[in-house]
């Protein structure tokens, strides 16, 4: 398949576990594109507007199921699943392999990404990636920058720390678990803020049209929580 790979990193990778269960039972390639947190209902593929033959990245792909739907039901012209973690990328390569060229995977710190592509991307898209994960501040210039003039960057985002906590009224991020592959427990860096503060970062990194909408969870749960689904354009 189509991979690349740039990412280069001594640090453990945290993101070592996350999918691998479901990666084994479940290897087909979905039937809807989902934007909130419980990845069932909501807004779907809509948000993206018709993608035939568009350029797109999805940051953070982790196994690429969303960029795999895109591939196989909607006709863009290539889909970048980029993916900073080892593992995810992998795990991602093994899954949709069989939808390469048009579906990319690359290996990469989304940031430097970006960086290194300007002006190469009709839509960037994150589900819960790198957009949380990543500094913000750096990251949304970058996609700025990666995105043709008028491009859309739509993402989806924690409205609330899980547990309920309120999100940050400043850039701040916060220390969250996390686990080594060999299972020692350790923190990673997540950025949760609220609706202000990601307005004022899009506007000041030179996107416009900017909307956030907050989706709360169907129903309750343990670990429901309120999605922000956030849409901006790059300034023409
Ligand atoms: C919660 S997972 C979401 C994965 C996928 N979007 C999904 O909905 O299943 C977050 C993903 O972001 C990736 N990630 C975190 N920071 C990143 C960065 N700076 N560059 C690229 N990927 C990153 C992680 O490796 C992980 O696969």
């Amino acid at each position: 398949m189509t991979t690349t790979s740039t990412a280069q990193s001594g640090a453990p990778d945290l993101w070592h576990h996350y999918g691998r269960a479901r990666a084994d039972t479940d290897r087909g390639v979905p039937g809807a594109f989902h934007w909130v947190w419980a990845q069932a209902g909501g807004p779907g593929v809509e948000v993206l507007g018709d993608v035939t033959g568009l350029v797109v990245a999805d940051l953070g792909a982790g196994a690429a199921r969303h960029a795999a739907y895109l591939v196989a039901r909607h006709a863009p012209a290539r889909v970048d699943a980029i993916d900073a973690s080892p593992a995810q990328h992998t795990m991602a390569r093994d899954l949709y392999g069989h939808l390469a060229p048009c579906l990319r995977t690359v290996h990469a710190d989304a940031t430097a990404h970006l960086n290194a592509h300007p002006a190469e991307y009709d839509v960037i898209y994150s589900v819960f990636g790198s957009l949380d994960f990543a500094d913000p501040r750096r990251l949304l210039l970058a996609a700025a920058h990666a995105l043709r003039p008028g491009g859309l960057l739509a993402a989806s985002t924690l409205g609330h720390y899980l547990g309920g906590a309120p999100a940050e009224p400043d850039v701040q991020h916060a220390d969250i678990p996390a686990r080594t592959p060999d299972g020692a427990t350790t923190t990673m860096r997540r950025w949760v803020l609220q609706e202000t503060v990601w307005t004022k970062l899009l506007d000041e990194s030179g996107f416009t049209k900017i909307s956030i909408d907050r989706l709360p969870p169907a129903g309750p749960g343990a670990r429901a929580a309120d999605t922000l689904l956030v849409r901006a354009y790059r300034q023409s």
